[in-house]
């Protein structure tokens, strides 16, 4: 039996952030959560996955709400990665091995982690089995020192290293899996004498070598090893992930141009044949039919297009629906609540927000539609509102089939518009219109004769003074 050890209770001080480093988001997730999702396929179980906290942790423990099962320990006050270990102790029970993980490595997968608890297993007689990779540049993490057979001595961090061994660019991940029985008698004899004054879980490799155990090195692929410690590395995981988003919405049948502009999140679901224009940003849990086009600078979080929609560029779409071949943008913004029937047409600086509009709607200019339903095939013209709001409470907006409302029309609501009815331009819609009638509020307009000019030559006069 295997339980894991996910260390988060570190302060994090190079991201100069007042939020737990955890919780800061990669491609839209957690660190936290990348990293539980790893342990749980590690420890085939989350009750087999503890997480190391610091004494003040709302927020993590808040956040681990989502993992059910997930047990927790505490780490009061944080004094390095040994004593993180062992704060967990007490929960180790009789499991055979100790799979230790760190919250800040989001990239790491579970099988390079089941690969090294493999080793372990296969090793009767080693420790721990630690995973290690090659980089390019190993600035700021724990190096491996090898003695001239290759024979592992020990992990130096860069902070206490000397300039030889800063050269060396094999590193420690953070990822080990020990011996429990070892790991226990191990513990207990870690010191803080290195220059963070801080207890080293690295040091326990330290322990083995010297008790004559063995310490097995795995050399695992360099991008998984990836820790974030500060805002550049975020960034750069991010992109990384980003990336992948991208390359795997393209093997499955999407047209990405220029696909580096192009921001996904993992969750996103893309059906071939849809095309991206550049700088899309496409979260949550969103979801475009085959056929679909997605104009340059669109803005989308958790909404679900049908086929062959047409999102014009520079939309901001929200929890929204859209049905087959509907049309929206340039420049709309649809909000919570917005649903789209089949081939609605919804044009720029149009709003929307809990907005039901059934098939063939057109909506194509500056209007506001809120808490409103709308009939098929029923025309807005320019600049309507539906004013849903008195100030303190929202009211509905009910609008029938084949309506016309023209140009420039208030829909006070509560109000009801029948089947077929037309609203003049201009109008104030106080009171409920009925099927096919001809609602027309608007103040008699009066044309005085040379009334223009004479206003012009005052006005000019005025000026001359
Ligand atoms: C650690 C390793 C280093 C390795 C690197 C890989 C040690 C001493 N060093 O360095 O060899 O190359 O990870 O990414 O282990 N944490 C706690 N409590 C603490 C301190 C840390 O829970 O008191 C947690 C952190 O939240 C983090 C993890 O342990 O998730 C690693 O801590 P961090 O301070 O980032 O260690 P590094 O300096 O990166
Ligand atoms: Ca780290």
């Amino acid at each position: 039996m295997t339980v894991v050890v996910l260390l988060a209770a570190g302060r994090g001080v190079r991201m100069r952030s007042e939020r737990p480093k955890v919780l800061h988001e990669v491609a839209g997730r957690a660190l936290l959560d990348r990293s539980l999702d790893t342990a749980k396929r590690v420890a085939g179980g989350a009750d087999r996955v503890v997480v190391v906290v610091p004494k003040e942790s709302a927020e993590v423990r808040e956040h681990l709400k989502a993992h059910p099962g997930v047990r927790v320990a505490v780490q009061d006050p944080p004094r390095g990665t040994g004593d993180a270990v062992r704060a967990a102790a007490t929960t180790f029970g009789k499991a055979n091995r100790v799979v230790v993980l760190s919250g800040d490595v989001p990239l790491l997968s579970a099988d390079a982690v089941k690969g090294l608890v493999d080793t372990l297993s296969k090793n009767k007689k080693a420790a721990v089995a630690v995973l290690t990779a090659e980089l390019e540049d190993p600035a700021g993490y724990g190096r491996i020192v090898r003695d001239r057979a290759k024979r592992f001595v020990k992990i130096v961090e860069e902070k206490d290293s000397s300039n030889r061994e800063r050269k060396i660019c094999e590193i420690n991940t953070g990822t080990y899996a020990f011996d429990r029985v070892f790991l226990e008698t191990a513990l207990p004899l870690l010191t803080s004498k290195n220059s963070q004054n801080e207890f080293y879980l690295t040091d326990v490799l330290l322990l083995a070598r010297k008790a004559d155990r063995r310490v097995i090195l795995v050399e695992g692929d360099p991008l998984s090893a990836l820790g974030v410690n500060s805002r550049a590395d975020l960034a750069h995981v991010d992109s990384i992930l980003r990336r992948r988003s991208a390359e795997a919405a393209m093997a499955a049948g999407a047209t990405l141009l220029r696909p580096e502009t192009i921001t996904l999140d993992e969750t996103v679901v893309l059906e071939p044949d849809t095309v991206l224009e550049p700088f899309v940003t496409l979260l949550g849990k969103t979801r475009v039919g085959s056929g679909s086009v997605i104009g340059q600078g669109a803005v989308v979080k958790d909404s679900v297009f049908g086929k062959n929609v047409t999102v014009r560029p520079y939309c901001v779409i929200e929890s929204a629906v859209i049905g087959d071949g509907a049309v929206v943008g340039p420049f709309a913004r649809l909000r919570e609540g917005t649903d789209l029937a089949e081939g609605v047409h919804i044009g720029n600086f149009v709003e929307t927000k809990k907005a039901v509009l059934k098939k063939g709607v057109k909506a194509n200019h500056l209007t506001y539609l809120g808490d409103t339903e709308i009939g098929e095939r029923t025309n807005v013209g320019a600049g309507v509102i539906t004013c849903n709001y008195d100030g303190f409470l929202k009211h509905r907006t009910t609008i029938g089939r084949d309506v016309f409302v023209g140009s420039d029309v208030q829909l006070v609501a509560p109000v009801t518009i029948g089947d077929g009815a037309i609203i003049a331009a201009g109008t104030t819609v106080t009171e409920d219109v009925p099927k096919d009638a001809l609602a027309l509020a608007r103040a008699p307009q009066q044309n005085l004769p040379e009334g223009g000019a004479k206003y012009r030559a005052k006005k000019s006069g005025l000026k001359k003074a």
